[in-house]
């Protein structure tokens, strides 16, 4: 029997929104002494005034409860050299910080050396969305020197990738 045509098939979903290419962060924070992160590709910009973003984590992270305790978060927009850190930071039950490099933000929490950029954040609302959770902050604040010759860490149908042609479209 063929399934209705309306059924969504969990491949096929995962296919159709590879198509939409994004950059690569790592989410992270600081609490109880332990730096905690977890690689996140659905970062989004949300609102100018209040200045806001949002990212979505599944509901059986175990890195968000943490997140969520600590009450803020940074988020490291990775660069084309970061591909070994968004590998480690999506490993659960590893230990994600060995070898990594990283600083206190003005909140408190690690920014990862080598980060294309960073925005620190303090959690403003938190929406269950189906097996995920919508985390919105509210940035507070921001990296403000620019590594000039860095690139994005970009991801495209599942496949890490970097802008090979520096042009502009
Ligand atoms: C490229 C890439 C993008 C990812 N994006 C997300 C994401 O947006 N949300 C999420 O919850 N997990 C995402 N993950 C998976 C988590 O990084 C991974 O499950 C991690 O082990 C979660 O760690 P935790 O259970 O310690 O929180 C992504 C993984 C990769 C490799």
């Amino acid at each position: 029997m063929s399934l209705p045509s309306t059924a969504i098939e969990p491949l096929r979903f995962r296919e159709a929104l590879g198509h939409y290419a994004s950059g690569i962060t790592v989410i992270t924070s600081h609490i109880d002494g332990e730096p905690i992160g977890f690689t996140c590709q659905s970062f989004h910009s949300v609102s100018m005034s209040p200045p806001l973003v949002s990212f979505s984590v599944m509901s059986g992270s175990a890195s968000y409860p943490k997140i969520r305790r600590a009450g803020r978060f940074a988020v490291n927009i990775l660069s084309d050299e970061q591909v070994g850190i968004s590998n480690q930071f999506a490993r659960r039950g590893t230990d994600k910080w060995r070898g990594i490099e990283w600083q206190e933000s003005p909140l408190g929490n690690p920014v990862i050396a080598g980060s294309l950029h960073w925005l620190d954040c303090e959690i403003y609302a938190e929406h269950v969305a189906g097996d995920h959770l919508i985390v919105i902050g509210e940035v507070k604040a921001l990296n403000l020197q620019e590594a000039a010759a860095a690139q994005p860490l970009l991801y495209f149908k599942g496949q890490y990738r970097n802008i090979a042609v520096h042009g502009v479209v």
